[in-house]
This record gives structure tokens, C-alpha cells and sequence, in this order.
């Protein structure tokens, strides 16, 4: 069913066109300050090589339906190179390196990523769909931070974990999705290098170009070949890379599906493995919380990024006593999103990942309307080419309801009552995931004792989606385990950070 199909099988429910005053004039960001190449390599031991498959994907702008360039596919024997070049790397090199050294490359790249940010974010944009604004001013700056932070961290190693030796484990083998795609390679690549390790990277098959201007940075900044090699491809490469005998730790970020995969390929071998998973996140709002605040809140829980976020606010539980409020102003404020051009400045909703992902989105939604719930979709008009996806929520949802268990990974959030804290708590953690949630009340007290009893690795108070370089982040349950950023997050990268290597531990002796 298309959006359109969908928007008119229920009728009363869709909100009125925007009034004229909310039109802005376009404001496309520049794409003439930078060349991309045609077509790359894969980036091993320092240079770029030709794929011993010979073979090529391109990769296209999902805003626009075209080929933006070609990449590498590496195959099994591709992958064996890479971690041939990290693993003597890492031997020559890198693990003998004094750590305050290794903290002047990391700090190097930090500072080159922020001078090609304004590149970095116009392709982030382009071959991912994700509005300018936010690549821009989140996705980027954040990448650096996290490059500055574990900087940091390189020389002080043995003050993280007292009365413990700070050794790097071996070659890192880490994959990452295509939701964040520079952002998730420096929280994966920044604690590795810091710590000592040497890396083999694969980034998603529909988002592979940021990582290719990551391995330019790697060159400018001079880093010692073979310390980091980026290699692309699809889910073959990625399970090449994780079936490799000679890799010593596996970071992984993406779908729980492929994360229980991954688990059960490194069962038994020497292989550590850390996984960030899916989520299925609360945003919790009591009828005593400041309600535009929250709906704040909600629009950026779930909207932020077309809802491609693993710890999106993808269920909205309202204190029944404000739940008609509630629905009111966010159907009113769903109407005034903008969603098309992801490299207009103004757009707040950009473009649906991949073809794949929107036919998801799709089905999920079409089966909330046959449940029987009730669809509340802003009346956007979408661009009639390219993937994109109204603002859209449910009433009625029940929590056997599919919208209601099952990651949408888009801009879809299904709406929840409840009456007492208990059963807030209840609700909240009535799902397969446990990564983040949200809580809005003007009590600090209940703030507490609702976070006491969340099973989330993030519980966020009058806010969502904020992070931090600092701050650890992580799931519970099928949310995967391992925490990424701040203190916790060199634990993964450590031959022997002691029972602190249980990222579950490590948050329960914070
Ligand atoms: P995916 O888990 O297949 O892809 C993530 C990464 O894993 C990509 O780099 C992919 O090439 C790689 N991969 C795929 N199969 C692999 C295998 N057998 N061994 C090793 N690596 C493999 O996720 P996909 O299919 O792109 O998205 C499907 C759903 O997953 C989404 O609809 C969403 O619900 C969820 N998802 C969650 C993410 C998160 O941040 N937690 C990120 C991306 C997707
Ligand atoms: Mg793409």
C-alpha cells in the first residue's frame, strides 16, 4: 500500500494541509565544494587496492534515485588481506607505539574531520538521505568528538580501569549499519585505535562513502598503513569478516537478526564480540510533564532521522488523563514538518534509507491499519521520485499489536495509554529490546524511580535523543550488549579490563 493509498483509507484522521505561511523558500545546500570520485577502491594496509573479486555496487542518493558512484566489493580473499595488514600492523606498529603517540593520530583525525566537516556532511546527506541539518550539526561534530574524547584517552589508559594492565586486544573486525554511517564508524574506530588495536572496517552497502573519505583522512593524517583498512561490500563481506580465524574481537552495529547470526558464528572461537541492536524505545509522558516540551520531544524521538535510529522514541506511552491533549497537538505538529529535499536546510524529514527500507515501513504500517488502529499521517507532499515516507502515528495501538513489538526504522510511532506508574513500567519494558527511553514529568523524584526500574541502557528526563562523547550507550536484553563512548566504552578494546569487560557490570558498579 502507498503512502498515499494509505493516507485515504481513513478518513477524518489525516490532518489539513499546511497553511501558506509555514512554506519556506528552497535553501539547498552546495555540493560544488567538494569532488567525489567516480568510483573506489577498497583501503587496505594504507593504499587503495582493486578488489580481487573485481567486482563493483554503486551507491545511490535514495532522495533521488541515482548513482552517486561505485564501490569495491570485497570478497573472502579481499578481507584476508585487510586483516593481514591490521594484524601486521598491529605487530610492527601500532601495540608498540607509545600511547601518547597513538593520541596524536587520533587527535589529528578528530581536527581533520572537523576541516572537511561541511564535505563530510553534503555526502552524508546524498548518500543517505538524512536532512543536511542533522548530518550537519549532529552526525559530524559528533564523529569528531568522539575522536577528541578517546584522544584523550590513549595515555590514561591505566587510570581507567584501576589495578589493571591497559592491553590492546589484537585486530578489531567491526561492521556498522547505514543509519549513522559517520558517526558509528568513529564510535567504533576511536576506542579501538586509542586502546591499541588495529582495525577492519565495513560500512553498509548503501552508505559506504563517508568511510571512503575517513580512509583519505587516514592518509592525510599519516596514519601508519594498515592501522585502519576500510573495506566494502554487503552482508558477505560482513560475515566474511566475522568468520575470519585471525581476528581477535568483533564490533558490531545493525539488526538483531544479523547480531544472533554473529553470536552464534563466533561461539567458540578466541573471538570477543561486542553488539549494538535494535530497540523499540518508551517515551514516557505523564500527565504532570510540561506537554509542549514533550511533544517536542516525541517529534524528535521519532522523527529525528526518519526514525532510523536504533533507540528511536518508536512507542509513545501518555498518561491517560492527557492522552486526547496530547494526540491533538502532535497531529497539529506533524502537519508543520517539512519532509523532502534531505539537502535543503529547512527539510526536517529527508529521505527513506533504501528502496527495501521504505517497503518495510510500508508493510508495517499497512498491517497497524488492518489491526485496526487508528492512522494520524501528515498530509506532506512527498517528492514524486525518490523514497520518502510521511510523519506519521497511531492511536488504538495495543501492545500485541506488531506496530507495537516490532522496530519500524521509521518515522512511525505508535501511541499507548496507561494510568499508573507500575503500569507504565509495565508496558515500557514489555518488549524484546531495552536501549533507551524517555521521561517526561515535572517530578524529579519519579524521574528516579522510573529510571531504577527501566530495562534501557539510556533513560533520558525531559529530553531524547541527546548524546555525548562521554557518556556510555547500550542495550539490555535483545538490544545486543557492549557500551560504546566515554569510560565504558574503552572496556570492549582491552585485553583486560577484569569484570569491567562486561559492559552489564560495568553499568550496574557504576
Ligand atoms: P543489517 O543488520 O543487515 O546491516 C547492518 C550491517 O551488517 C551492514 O553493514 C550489513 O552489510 C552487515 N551485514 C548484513 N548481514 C551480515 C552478516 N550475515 N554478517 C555480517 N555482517 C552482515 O541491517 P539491514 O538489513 O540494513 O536493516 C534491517 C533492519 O535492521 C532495519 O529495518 C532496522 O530495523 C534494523 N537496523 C538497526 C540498526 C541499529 O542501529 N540498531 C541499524 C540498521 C538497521
Ligand atoms: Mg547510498
Amino acid at each position: 500500500m502507498t503512502t498515499k493509498e494509505l493516507a485515504t483509507t481513513v478518513q477524518g484522521t489525516i490532518s489539513k494541509p499546511p497553511k501558506k505561511g509555514w512554506l519556506y523558500a528552497p535553501s539547498p545546500e552546495g555540493t560544488d565544494h567538494f569532488r567525489l570520485k567516480p568510483r573506489y577502491e577498497l583501503f587496505v594496509g594504507g593504499k587503495w587496492v582493486e578488489p580481487q573479486s573485481g567486482k563493483y555496487f554503486p551507491t545511490i542518493n535514495p532522495a533521488t534515485e541515482t548513482v552517486i558512484a561505485e564501490v569495491a566489493e570485497a570478497n573472502a580473499e579481499d578481507v584476508d588481506r585487510a586483516v593481514k595488514a591490521a594484524r601486521k600492523a598491529y605487530h610492527k606498529v601500532w601495540s608498540k607505539m607509545k600511547p601518547a603517540e597513538r593520541g596524536k593520530y587520533v587527535y589529528r583525525i578528530a581536527r581533520r574531520i572537523q576541516e572537511r566537516a561541511r564535505e563530510l556532511a553534503v555526502v552524508e546527506t546524498l548518500d543517505g538521505g538524512k536532512p543536511i541539518k542533522e548530518s550537519r550539526d549532529v552526525d559530524v561534530p559528533l564523529a569528531a568528538a568522539h575522536f577528541f574524547h578517546y584522544a584523550g584517552w590513549a595515555d590514561k589508559l591505566e587510570y581507567a580501569f584501576a589495578g589493571r594492565r591497559a592491553r590492546p586486544i589484537g585486530v578489531a573486525g567491526q561492521v556498522i549499519p547505514w543509519n549513522f554511517p559517520l558517526l558509528m564508524a568513529a564510535w567504533k574506530l576511536a576506542p579501538a585505535l586509542a586502546c591499541g588495536n588495529t582495525v577492519v572496517l565495513k560500512p553498509a552497502e548503501t552508505t559506504p562513502l563517508t568511510a571512503m573519505i575517513l580512509a583519505e583522512i587516514m592518509q592525510e593524517c599519516e596514519l601508519p598503513e594498515g592501522v585502519v583498512n576500510i573495506v566494502t561490500g554487503a552482508g558477505a563481506t560482513g560475515a566474511a569478516i566475522v568468520d575470519h580465524p585471525d581476528i581477535d574481537k568483533i564490533a558490531f552495529t545493525g539488526s538483531t537478526g544479523v547480531g544472533k547470526r554473529i553470536q552464534r558464528a563466533v561461539a567458540g572461537t578466541k573471538k570477543r564480540v561486542t553488539l549494538e541492536l535494535g530497540g523499540k524505545a518508551a517515551n514516557i509522558v505523564f500527565a504532570d510533564a510540561a506537554i509542549d516540551q514533550a511533544v517536542e520531544g516525541i517529534i524528535n524521538g521519532i522523527y529525528f532521522n526518519q526514525g532510523h535510529v536504533c533507540c528511536a522514541g518508536s512507542r509513545l506511552l501518555v498518561e491517560e488523563s492527557v492522552h486526547d491533549l496530547l494526540v491533538r497537538k502532535l497531529t497539529r505538529r506533524i502537519e508543520t514538518l517539512r519532509v523532502g529535499d534531505p539537502l535543503d536546510k529547512n527539510t526536517d524529514v529527508g529521505a527513506i534509507n533504501s528502496k527495501m527500507q521504505l517497503e518495510k515501513i510500508q508493510e508495517l504500517v499497512a498491517h497497524g491499519v488492518s489491526e485496526g488502529c487508528q492512522i494520524h499521517q501528515s498530509r506532506a507532499q512527498l517528492p514524486s521520485r525518490g523514497y520518502f515516507f510521511a510523519p506519521t502515528f497511531f492511536t488504538g495501538v495495543a501492545q500485541s499489536h506488531r506496530i507495537a513489538q516490532e522496530e519500524i526504522f521509521g518515522p512511525v510511532l505508535s501511541v499507548i495509554t496507561f494510568r499508573t506508574p507500575d503500569e507504565a513500567v509495565e508496558k515500557a519494558n514489555n518488549t524484546q529490546y531495552g536501549l533507551s527511553a524517555g521521561i517526561w514529568t515535572d517530578k524529579a523524584a519519579k524521574v528516579f524511580w522510573m529510571a531504577k526500574r527501566m530495562r534501557a541502557g539510556v533513560v533520558w528526563a525531559n529530553t531524547f535523543n541527546k548524546f555525548d562523547a562521554t557518556s556510555p550507550f547500550g542495550g539490555f536484553k535483545e538490544s545486543g550488549f557492549g557500551r560504546e563512548g566515554g569510560r565504558a566504552g574503552l572496556a570492549p578494546y582491552l585485553a583486560d579490563a577484569g569484570s569491567f569487560a562486561s559492559a552489564r557490570s560495568f553499568v550496574e558498579a557504576e
